[in-house]
């Protein structure tokens, strides 16, 4: 079996042609997940698919809650990250607190904003759950301001829900 993405240039200029862009990369996780369960190589997969897929990206990858007040680096895409984040801090540690995603057009204007490469300019933060609970974040950064959107948050959901899907 081979794992290929495709090359395609996803252009990000109307909720219309973003929404085209999940449709395939849905298409194209179901193939990387298809019939494999395990979670290190399917959320290792999932940050690789969506940062070589979707355009401005500078970092994406999973924070998981190893404890229930402690978020750890997982599988990801860019430069070294931060590794442990307590709940409540930065956007990933407030995404675990409300349990929704957290579109962050500016991150110098978000206060607490944990910042890992200097290049993040906006902030997209989906959590992950297992059984009803949350059991982690994912976490895209764009060197764009407002590069993520309520399209970009549904979209980003659309993915984790098929990934939550392989644990179930
Ligand atoms: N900016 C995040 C920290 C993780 S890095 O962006 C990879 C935050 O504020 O939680």
């Amino acid at each position: 079996m081979t794992f290929t993405i495709s090359d395609t240039a996803y252009s990000t200029d109307s909720a219309e042609a973003k929404e085209a862009m999940y449709v395939d990369l849905r298409s194209q996780l179901q193939g990387l997940v298809h019939g494999e369960t395990d979670w290190i190589a399917n959320t290792a997969n999932f940050s690789s698919l969506v940062f070589n897929s979707m355009p401005d990206l500078n970092w994406a990858g999973f924070y998981f809650l190893k404890t229930e007040d402690e978020l750890v680096l997982g599988p990801f895409q860019g430069k070294p990250a931060c590794i442990r984040i307590k709940k409540g801090r930065g956007v990933c540690g407030t995404t675990v607190e409300k349990g929704e995603a957290i579109v962050v057009p500016d991150v110098h204007a978000f206060p607490g904003h944990i910042a890992c490469d200097v290049n993040s300019r906006s902030e997209l933060v989906v959590p992950v759950f297992s059984k009803g609970a949350i059991v982690g974040v994912f976490d895209l950064d764009s060197p764009l301001p407002n590069r993520f959107d309520e399209v970009d948050a549904q979209g980003i959901q659309s993915l984790v829900q098929i990934l939550e899907a392989t644990l179930a």
